[in-house]
């Protein structure tokens, strides 16, 4: 059976559309880059696309009336219909660019919460959440006196569906904040369900998307949430530059966040009117040339399929787990892989994630060691750190295996420094 038949898709035929995978690493060896959790490659198209927009038509969007201001507005909301198209928003307007994931919990922390969120209210969050999706809610629960609180997971790492109805009956939170893939255990949450859940209940909804789009089609019209986010960055496109969804009617009741720029539709001496959406979220110089990359990368990922990427990483994270099982004191964190997105995180008994993680390097495989800006989902499991592997559709098998044998060296290599020591 050649590798077309057996897997979802032929990562061989993609690679070379990335030129950092064809370099080698510090110890001479082929790069294997299984850090696409923390932030991925960069096709040429991407690439071409940010270069085309400095060499050929940048100016300030928003703002000119000569030939090149037009074209880069043109372009910078040509890229924002695309990217719409990309979540199947209704409007293209309820998409706003943010500098980030981060960046746009925050403004729905800080604009919408302040609105919403009062003293004695719940905030709901769960314990597999970045500190993107954490810290934002602690900011807003200090300053009007509301109540942070976290759904615990099951033994394997997902969350438990009576859980979430029990708290979300118990506390009727303002706020359901949840992440969609666990940027960790790459458990994939049911949104859909969840959201609705909290809708009967009458809480709002965000969903951290930032794992999940890079892995599989994200239909927001489907989840039915009042905000979706994610970032550039995990999907192929640049770096400063993010999503916030959220639906007109939400968006349109929610005061700006930053203001300046292009936020307003008037300012006197007395105050100032806000723009309609999506400018009233997005003062100041907007990430244009970023916008114009993120466009060309949603368009490369369509390309290659969302559905198969899924699959296929699905593909990878299932033989990544078979050869670590057989490594003596490895375990995995998370569920099973068929409850995963493309992620395997694991810790192994004596063993600090940073010598693992510095052991693969000189093999030239790069993987993220440490907390993952997940501290509260580490301290329930009682770890400090974890070794984490995360894959995406240009990956191989091989890469998968090389990455399995270092970590058996380094395992071998680890012990037995450490009992020399004793
Ligand atoms: N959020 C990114 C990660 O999980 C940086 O690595």
């Amino acid at each position: 059976m050649t590798v077309t038949e057996a897997f979802a898709l032929d990562a061989g035929r993609f690679r070379s559309d990335f030129p950092v995978l064809t370099t080698r690493s510090r110890s001479g060896a082929p790069l294997a880059y299984l850090d696409n959790a923390a932030s991925t490659q960069h096709p040429a198209a991407v690439i071409d696309a940010i270069a085309d927009c400095y060499r050929g038509y940048y100016a300030n969007v928003h703002r000119g009336i000569h030939t090149l201001s037009e074209e880069s507005t043109e372009r910078y909301e040509r890229a924002r219909k695309t990217v719409a198209r990309f979540l199947n928003t209704e409007h293209a307007r309820e998409l706003i660019f943010t500098a980030g994931t981060t960046a746009a919990i925050n403004t729905v922390a800080r604009a919408w919460g302040s609105a919403n969120v009062g003293e004695g209210d719940h905030i709901l969050l769960t314990m597999a959440e970045h500190h993107a999706n954490i810290v934002p809610w602690f900011q807003l629960a200090t300053q009007v006196g509301a109540h942070v609180h976290f759904v615990p997971l099951t033994d394997d790492g997902r969350l438990d569906l009576e859980s979430v109805a029990r708290m979300l009956d118990a506390l009727r939170p303002k706020m359901f904040a949840f992440t969609a893939v666990s940027n960790v255990l790459g458990t994939v949450n049911p949104v859909a369900a969840l959201v609705e859940m909290a809708r009967e209940r009458g809480s709002a909804t965000l969903v951290d998307a930032a794992q999940a789009a890079p892995h599989g089609p994200v239909d927001v019209r489907e989840w039915g949430a009042d905000f979706v986010v994610f970032s550039g960055h995990k999907v192929c496109g640049p770096t400063g530059i993010g999503v916030l969804y959220g639906r007109e009617a939400v968006l349109d009741a929610m005061p700006p966040f930053l203001g300046g720029g292009a936020m307003i539709h008037r300012v006197t001496t007395r105050g100032f009117e806000p723009a309609p959406l999506p400018e009233k979220f997005e003062a100041g110089t907007p990430p244009i040339t970023e916008a114009i990359g993120l466009e060309a990368a949603v368009e490369y990922l369509g390309h290659v399929g969302l559905e198969a990427i899924g699959r296929y990483e699905r593909q990878l994270v299932e033989r990544a787990e078979a050869g670590l099982r057989e490594i003596p004191g490895l375990e995995i964190l998370g569920p099973a892989p068929e409850h995963k997105a493309g992620i395997v995180s694991f810790a192994i008994e004596g063993i600090h994630a940073h010598d693992i993680a510095q052991w693969l390097d000189t093999r030239g495989i790069a993987v993220r060691a440490g907390h993952h800006c997940a501290m509260p989902l580490h301290q329930s499991l009682g770890i400090t750190a974890s070794t984490r592997a995360s894959f995406y559709f240009y990956n191989t098998p091989d890469e998968v295996d090389a990455m399995v044998d270092a970590v058996g060296e380094a395992r071998d290599r680890f012990r037995k420094r450490g009992r020399k020591r004793q």
